[in-house]
């Protein structure tokens, strides 16, 4: 197949990037997108503070932009994001108690029932999980609502939404033997031994060379898949450039290809000029929309796969 999207295809796989409403304008940026993907992601558009400004007042032209040109074009749709600590508006910020547990429950309501039946899975709630060695939950206004928030966020998207799948988004957890990655993993397998709607663990594989891509990686997406979810690469970029970067970029894609229930792909944007890295390289296509090399060795091994 000729593009990204078609030769994952091949597989029952998708092939998707993070797109931002502002560049909906640009000829190349959208030929791009229309010609390699099949699946979008709203890069800010769908988030807490984008969809929420102000309480109880909800805004979803931005949001509505993306999913509406990721439609009409036969593309689907991943929610991003329901849940976060961070881009939460100004409002939520300073809540705490019974109050935010609330503002966040009836925000996750809203949103999701606003797109419900237009979302193949939803980020329901975004890293959450913190760096270092602990394993342990990330200390944020909403943790200290109490440690049950996520599984009540989950229960709350899936009342909203019940075609969608639901997934539970985070980074640095693809090495299976770093303590974040640990943490999530005991508490997927405590949300699927309890009933808590989870269907899905996305990875976001934003990769550079003090994280680089772990050569277990497909370990950790198996050991996942084993708890009975699919496995999804939500936003991957991986600093660099040439051959290493084209390597590198390989591996990831095999780690999917190797797992059945590793569903889709997602790329953090279409060109290098795209990146939420403020310099360097580490999309599939330059700035001026070329194929990289990167570009090259995806598609191929998704082509063998
Ligand atoms: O749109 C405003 C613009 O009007 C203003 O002049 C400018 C000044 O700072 O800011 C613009 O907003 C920025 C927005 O991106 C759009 O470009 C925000 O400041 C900036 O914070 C925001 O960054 C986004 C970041 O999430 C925020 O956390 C990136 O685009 C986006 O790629 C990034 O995506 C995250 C995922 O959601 C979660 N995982 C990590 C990933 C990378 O950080």
């Amino acid at each position: 197949a000729a593009t990204l999207a078609a030769a994952a295809q091949q597989s029952g796989r998708y092939f998707g990037t993070a797109v931002a409403a502002n560049k909906l304008g640009d000829s190349t940026y959208v030929g791009i997108l229309n010609r390699e993907f099949d699946m979008v992601t709203a890069e800010n558009e769908m988030k807490m503070d984008a969809t929420e400004p102000n309480q109880g007042q909800f805004s979803f032209g931005s949001g509505d932009r993306i999913v509406n040109h990721a439609r009409n074009q036969g593309k689907r749709v991943r929610g991003h994001a329901l849940a976060w600590h961070s881009q939460q508006p100004g409002w939520m910020q300073n809540m705490s108690g019974s109050a935010l547990r609330q503002a966040m429950l009836n925000h996750v309501t809203q949103v999701a029932s606003y797109y419900r039946g237009k979302i193949y899975a939803w980020d329901v709630v975004n890293e959450a999980y913190a760096d270092g060695t602990s394993g342990a939950r990330r200390d944020s206004n909403l943790q200290r609502t109490g440690n049950d928030w996520i599984e009540a966020a989950f229960r709350a998207a899936r009342a909203a939404d019940p075609g969608a799948k639901l997934c539970y988004n985070d980074y640095n957890t693809d090495n299976w033997s770093h303590a974040k990655t640990q943490g999530v993993y005991r508490m997927v397998q405590d949300f699927k031994s309890r009933g808590v709607p989870i269907d899905c663990v996305g990875f976001q594989a934003h990769f550079n060379s003090g994280n680089p891509v772990p050569s277990n990686y497909h370990t950790t997406l198996q050991n996942f898949a084993n708890l009975g979810v699919d496995v999804q690469i939500t936003e991957l970029d991986i600093e660099g450039s040439g051959s290493t970067q084209a390597q590198q970029y390989q591996g990831v894609v095999q780690a999917c290809l190797a797992v059945s229930r590793c569903t889709g792909i997602t790329v953090w944007g279409i060109r290098d000029s795209d990146s939420w890295r403020a310099s360097g390289t580490p999309l599939l296509f330059d700035n001026y929309g070329n194929k990289k090399a990167a570009y090259t060795s995806v598609l191929n091994v998704l082509n063998s796969g």
